[in-house]
């Protein structure tokens, strides 16, 4: 090797370990930051109010990490499997809104992956999140995707609601005459996407949703983040977690698996992805023993 390289490798070597150096001391600063929040801020805190002044930013903020971990696809295959009158809860700016099937309703369609035969389509979304300015901004992204589509327009509904307070069915406007004059009383979906790190209430409120869907065909989709299988990334979670509730109203090392399983729902299906922290579950409600 020739001396110019030597000196170029160990300037580099240097100015990485300076670098990490920075890296490490910075994150130091960041968990003692973090840990004198944790008596202002214990994890059970209700941060939700947060999302308030983040809505305008939060696509801004939130694009360059969905891009890397390739969260589009995982939403559009959440998405898909959505059917008939849809229930979307902390909906935030309406990441999802492009990925669901607003074609007709159809039945007897077999998956391509899974060669299933089941119904395929929306009927109906009505999407709902806490803070006014969450819900502004999914109605602005429908428009902007949808622009000018009044038929389509009919069949979506935007509420500034609590999830855990969603009552009934989906709303007479949006379903028409489709049950002859009776209000249906449930959804036939719900979708929940990057939520139950914000809820004050993550097992109750699963809870509620899973009365929200008809008993016998109905479906809750989930798309979370949270604890990694690995306890390394679980210590950096733990240790930043006040600050990162403080800041942006999500608390991201809760149990997944574990929320679900409190909740007593069925798991249908359930994967994760990004070293543990992305979770996907498909759940029903849990069946009566003497059904
Ligand atoms: C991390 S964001 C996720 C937004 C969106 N689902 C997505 O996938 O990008 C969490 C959202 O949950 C909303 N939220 C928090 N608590 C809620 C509650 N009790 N009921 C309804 N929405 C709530 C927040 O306002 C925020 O928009
Ligand atoms: C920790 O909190 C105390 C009181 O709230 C404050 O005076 C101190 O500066 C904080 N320390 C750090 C490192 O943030
Ligand atoms: C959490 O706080 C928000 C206001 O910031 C409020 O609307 C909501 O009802 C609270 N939820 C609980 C369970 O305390
Ligand atoms: C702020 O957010 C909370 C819940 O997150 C909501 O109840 C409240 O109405 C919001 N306030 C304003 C001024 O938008």
């Amino acid at each position: 090797m020739s001396p110019r390289v030597m000196t170029v490798l160990g300037v580099s070597a240097l100015g990485l370990s300076a670098y990490i150096g920075y890296l490490y001391a910075s994150y130091r600063r960041e968990v003692t930051y973090s840990q004198n929040l944790s008596a202002t801020v214990p994890a059970t805190a209700n941060v939700t109010d947060r999302y308030n002044t983040t809505a305008r930013t939060f696509d801004a903020d939130v694009e360059m990490s969905e891009k890397l971990m390739r969260l589009g696809a995982k939403r559009r295959d959440l998405c898909r499997r959505a059917r008939g009158d849809v229930l979307e809860v902390s909906c935030g700016t309406g990441r999802n809104i492009e990925y669901y099937d607003f074609g007709p309703v159809r039945r007897g369609i077999v998956d391509e992956r899974t060669g299933a035969v089941g119904v395929r389509g929306c009927r109906s979304v009505t999407f709902v999140d806490l803070s006014p300015q969450m819900v502004d901004m999914a109605r602005r992204k429908f428009e902007e995707i949808y622009p000018g589509d009044e038929a389509l327009r009919k069949r979506v509904e935007f509420r500034v609601e609590d999830a855990a307070a969603v009552g009934g069915g989906p709303s007479r406007e949006i379903t028409g005459a489709a049950v002859a004059g009776q209000p249906k009383p449930y959804f036939d979906t719900v979708v929940q996407t990057m939520g139950l790190c914000s809820l004050p209430d993550p097992v109750g409120t699963l809870k509620h949703l899973g009365t929200l869907v008809d008993p016998q065909k109905g479906e809750i989709l989930l798309l979370e983040h949270g604890r990694s299988h690995y306890a390394w990334l679980n210590r950096v979670l733990d240790n930043l977690a006040p600050a990162h509730a403080d800041r942006h109203g999500c608390w991201w090392n809760r149990d997944i698996g574990q929320i679900v399983r409190e909740s007593g729902l069925e798991v249908v299906e359930e994967k994760r992805w990004h070293f543990g922290t992305t979770w996907k579950y498909v759940l029903r409600p849990a069946r009566k023993a003497a059904e």
